[in-house]
């Protein structure tokens, strides 16, 4: 199966939908890797072995590995996406409420996409001259506005039902459940959005699954939106996401609304995502987390926006992200500010933005200033409370003496004064200090194990050329114990059925880590490098080098592990036991060297 979908998924085609690989060289295309910001192409990709590598950030792999890299999919998710889009029926589990909501949520998003698109043909057409005018007036161009696939909703109570009616929706609880109507006293369904300017929801993959809409005049209220849905929970996506995931920034910019959010991207700032007017979910603090590491809040200044920052804050910092916070000065939101100065004064406050503490410190100071006079005492309380928070010793002492200068204090009183309120709250502190161990501990893969390049080459020459190992005599033993073991084993296995491509490799190390690298990474350098390091040579003289030289390496293993055992063990059985196969072992490794013959100058060349 997952063979089938590779196979239909041609790699250069899939890569191409994201990068566009313009240069080549003999055997690789190249161009400018997606998952780095780069000037010069590293990206490689193999059209023969179906592999990819990037000789700048060292992701490589199949094309299952690419989706699942540049979608951020899981392994089965990237498989449904791949056989979807190569018309790969795939057996679903067996499970008929599954398949029922799959197919339920696919008919959602249909009835949204057709909605869209009649919303997107009102806008274009005469009756949507207004809204074309407002549009220009706040200054979004035309591309933009398509871009974002803006639309209006015509003044009718059943517009929309009836071109979707005329489309063959004619199921009314299906309708309902699309949360584009609702349904009348009369019993009858009706239009919920009507006269607005419509904005379409997308999820992070691209698809419609919910509206926003605005009056374009002083009515209330301004926006209405999608209720929650089968296929649109409000405090799971965010706006723009779509778009904002391949900006290639290090990091991703947060606004509150749907106008900062598309003034922005229109301004070339495409790394940013709308929360659509609420504080962060702990659901969109992790979808954030999947795409970056750092966030920039830009929420509004109004009283509404830095309440919303400050309860976003530590919802974004608990999922490991580094926070800091954009200020637009008073009055202006990000839409309003950049349309009134201009990107290059917006950048200008990006670079200004204040770190998390800074932030907190800096709103603790507004909240205890009165009448434009600052009350110490409160400020002070303020202060050291949020500072106890931080779990930094050394960052605790920095702000430390920053807050003493302020407060015209002693250092050290100021630290008396954090520590105070850090034991009163250490259980606390220690309950969630644990909790950030344990989820650490989780992530990490399986221990480290060794691995040396003899044997990685092995491996990427096999899966080039498997009738290798028809001529040459190597088994599992040769290998590294471990995961390179196992795998060396299954891919002997299918060399000799004759079912092995480089792109298998990789695939069969999914999931699996060398000293903390992903192994598919790694195999996929190997894969690519093969030609540079063996070139025209011949495959079977190069396999058996790389096994003779394998093989020196694991018996002078063996040796320095016998002599350390001989040293620590004094059962003299055990001893004698040890020396014999200390003798074995130096004939094998003696025997080997004649084989080989004089030794070859060793070159250098690291893996
Ligand atoms: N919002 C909402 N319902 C409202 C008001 C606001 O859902 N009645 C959400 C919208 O997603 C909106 C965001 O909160 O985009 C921010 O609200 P606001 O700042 O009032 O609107 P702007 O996005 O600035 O819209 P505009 O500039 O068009 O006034
Ligand atoms: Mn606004």
């Amino acid at each position: 199966m997952i063979e089938d979908v590779k196979a239909q998924n041609e790699l250069v085609s899939v890569v191409e939908q994201y990068v566009r690989l313009d240069k080549r060289s003999s055997s690789n295309l190249f161009g400018l890797c997606p998952f780095h910001a780069e000037k010069t192409p590293s990206f490689s990709v193999s059209p023969t072995k179906q592999i990819y590598y990037c000789f700048g950030c060292h992701k490589g792999g199949d094309v299952i590995h690419f989706i699942m890299d540049i979608e951020k999919m899981s392994y089965p998710d990237a498989i449904r996406y791949l056989a979807e889009r190569a018309g790969i029926q795939i057996p679903e589990p067996d499970d008929i409420e599954w398949q029922a909501r799959q197919e339920r949520r696919k008919r959602l998003q249909m009835i949204c996409l057709e909605a869209a698109r009649q919303f997107y043909r009102n806008l274009i057409s005469p009756h949507g001259e207004r809204i074309r005018i407002y549009l220009q007036n706040r200054g979004l161009h035309t591309s933009t506005s398509t871009r974002f696939g803006l639309g209006f909703a015509l003044d009718e109570w059943d517009g929309l039902l009836n071109h979707l009616k005329g489309l063959g929706y004619t199921d009314e609880e299906e309708l309902l459940q699309s949360g584009l109507f609702k349904r009348g006293k009369n019993e009858h369904l009706y239009d919920l959005f009507r006269n607005r300017l419509m904005f379409p929801i997308f999820d992070a993959m691209g698809r419609i699954i919910a509206f926003g809409g605005r009056v374009i005049d002083d009515s209330m209220p301004k926006y209405i939106n999608s209720p929650e849905t089968p296929i649109y929970s409000k405090g799971r996506h965010l706006y723009a996401l779509n778009l904002a995931k391949s900006s290639k920034q290090n990091h991703l910019l947060i606004v509150e609304g749907y106008m900062d959010a598309i003034a922005l991207h229109q301004a070339g700032i495409r790394q940013t995502v709308a929360s659509l007017g609420t504080a962060l979910t702990e659901n969109q603090a992790q979808l954030l987390r999947k795409y970056t590491e750092q966030v920039i809040i830009a929420y509004d200044a109004d009283a509404a926006g830095q309440a919303a920052t400050l309860r976003s804050l530590d919802v974004l910092a608990k999922k490991g992200l580094k926070v800091s916070v954009l200020q637009v000065p008073d009055g202006q939101d990000p839409d309003s500010y950049i349309r009134d100065y201009g990107p290059e004064r917006f950048h200008a406050l990006m670079d200004r933005s204040l770190p998390l503490l800074d932030y907190k410190l800096f709103s603790a100071k507004k909240e205890s200033t009165i009448n434009g006079e600052l009350d110490p005492i409160i400020y002070q309380e303020q202060a050291c409370a949020i500072l106890a928070r931080e779990q930094n010793a050394i960052v605790r002492e920095l702000y430390a003496n920053q807050l003493a200068e302020e407060l015209q204090a002693s250092p050290e009183s100021v630290l008396i004064e954090i520590d105070r309120r850090r034991n009163k709250g250490s259980d606390e502190t220690a309950r969630h200090h644990e909790a950030v161990q344990q989820e650490k501990t989780t992530i990490r893969t399986q221990p480290d194990s060794a691995v040396t390049r003899e044997e990685l080459y092995l491996l990427g020459l096999i899966a080039t050329e498997p009738s290798l190992v028809q001529t040459i005599d190597i088994s599992p033993e040769d290998f590294s114990k471990g995961p390179v073991q196992n795998l060396a084993a299954e891919m002997l296995k299918r060399a000799n059925s004759g079912d092995l491509t480089p792109s298998m490799l990789i695939d069969l190390c999914e999931g699996q880590t060398i000293q903390e690298k992903p192994l598919p990474d790694l195999m996929a350098r190997v894969c690519m490098r093969l030609e540079d390091l063996f070139g025209q040579q011949d495959l079977e003289k190069a396999a058996e080098e790389q096994l003779w030289k394998q093989r020196k390496k694991k018996l002078r293993c063996r040796l320095d592990e016998i002599r350390c055992d001989l040293g620590t063990v004094d059962n003299p059985e055990q001893q004698t036991c040890l020396k014999n196969e200390l003798l074995e072992v130096t004939r094998q490794l003696t025997r080997l060297k004649q084989k080989m013959g004089p030794e070859p100058e060793e070159k250098e060349s690291k893996t």
